[in-house]
């Protein structure tokens, strides 16, 4: 097969250092904006690492208290000691009254605890010196605002469109990997972060929605991560891995794959699970249907209790 572009391996010293600094640059930020993730969504429920519940408390909200509790129980949780958490939510209940405020001694927990961070100085977090700005997070938590989520959104899909535009454009000089399979992993990512961001909005508007967050950041790490390595060990380490190493194998079975005859089996095993899938399909429906009018509502049941 003629090759219309110069394979990563055979690229000049200076691009590849160039391409290697790039990769390594968004490969550490990438690893921060997890470590991100785990200390903001993570805590949402108050424990930490990722789940569920802590994506639907993010986006759709914990519906059955105030956001001041949530964070008291939440991400801000260290920041007082239990005792004083339970007289703030002890004021939170009783109606966050004004005169109570200072008669039961909260404007003092407030000036120790929060305010050296909840200050006007801070950007983007309530200015806890005004009361109204406290006054405000004692109403229901309905998750991230929609002025938020639009801020979020466009700086999302702004910047990381940008990563995997050159990333994706490194991996497209990749030659181990065919064709085929080089335009599903560089046009994935995009079809995960629009799926990611839409994720966002439909959790806030049913936590269903939760499981799409999930998939769509783990395809975006995947495509990520598969183009990431498969362009370093071209550029660097062709010759061990590809040539006297694992990748051998993987190249065989690569181009076993692409065989003609092969091809005819391909479609041969392909047609056989469509068949399959066209007597499912009736079953997938009847499930989702039960799944949407009982089950659904049934953890959603045991989700306010
Ligand atoms: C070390 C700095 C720091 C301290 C101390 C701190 N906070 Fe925060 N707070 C933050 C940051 C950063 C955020 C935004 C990230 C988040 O929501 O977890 C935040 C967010 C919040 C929010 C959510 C605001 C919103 O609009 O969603 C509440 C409520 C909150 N803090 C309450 C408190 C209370 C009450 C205290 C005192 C017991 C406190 N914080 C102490 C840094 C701090």
């Amino acid at each position: 097969m003629k090759q219309k572009y110069t394979p990563l391996k055979d690229h000049d010293t200076p691009i590849k250092v160039l391409f290697t600094g790039y990769l390594c640059t968004v490969g550490i930020g990438y690893f921060f904006a997890l470590i991100q993730i785990l200390f903001t969504h993570g805590m949402a429920d108050g424990k930490f690492g990722l789940s569920v519940d802590d994506i639907v408390y993010s986006y759709y909200g914990n519906r059955s208290g105030t956001v001041l509790e949530q964070k008291l129980n939440g991400s801000m949780k260290d920041n007082a000691p239990e005792l004083e958490r339970f007289k703030i939510m002890e004021w939170v209940r009783d109606g966050a009254d004004s005169d109570d405020y200072k008669a039961d001694g909260i404007d003092k927990i407030i000036e120790s605890r929060c305010v050296m961070c909840h200050n006007k100085e801070a950007s983007g977090i309530p200015d806890f010196t005004q009361f109204e700005a406290l006054k405000a997070l004692t109403t229901e938590d309905t998750g991230a605002t929609f002025a938020s989520l639009t801020r979020v959104s466009h700086i999302h899909l702004f910047g990381i469109s940008f990563i995997f535009m050159f990333v994706g454009l490194i991996f497209s000089f990749a030659e181990t990997t065919s064709t085929k399979y080089k335009c599903i992993a560089i046009g994935m990512p995009y079809a995960f972060l629009i799926a990611d961001i839409l994720s966002w909005w439909l959790t806030k508007i049913h936590p269903m929605f939760a499981w799409l967050v999930i998939i769509a950041g783990m395809g975006m790490g995947i495509s990520f991560m598969f183009m990431w390595v498969t362009s370093i060990l071209e550029m660097w380490l062709f010759k061990p891995v590809f040539i006297d190493g694992y990748g051998k194998n993987y190249l065989q079975w690569r181009d076993r794959f692409t065989l003609e005859l092969n091809k005819a089996r391909f479609a041969k095993i392909a047609a056989f699970i469509e068949r399959i899938a066209e007597q499912v399909k009736p079953v997938a429906v009847t499930a989702l249907d039960e799944w949407l009018t009982r089950g659904w509502p049934f953890i959603r049941s045991l989700f306010k209790k």
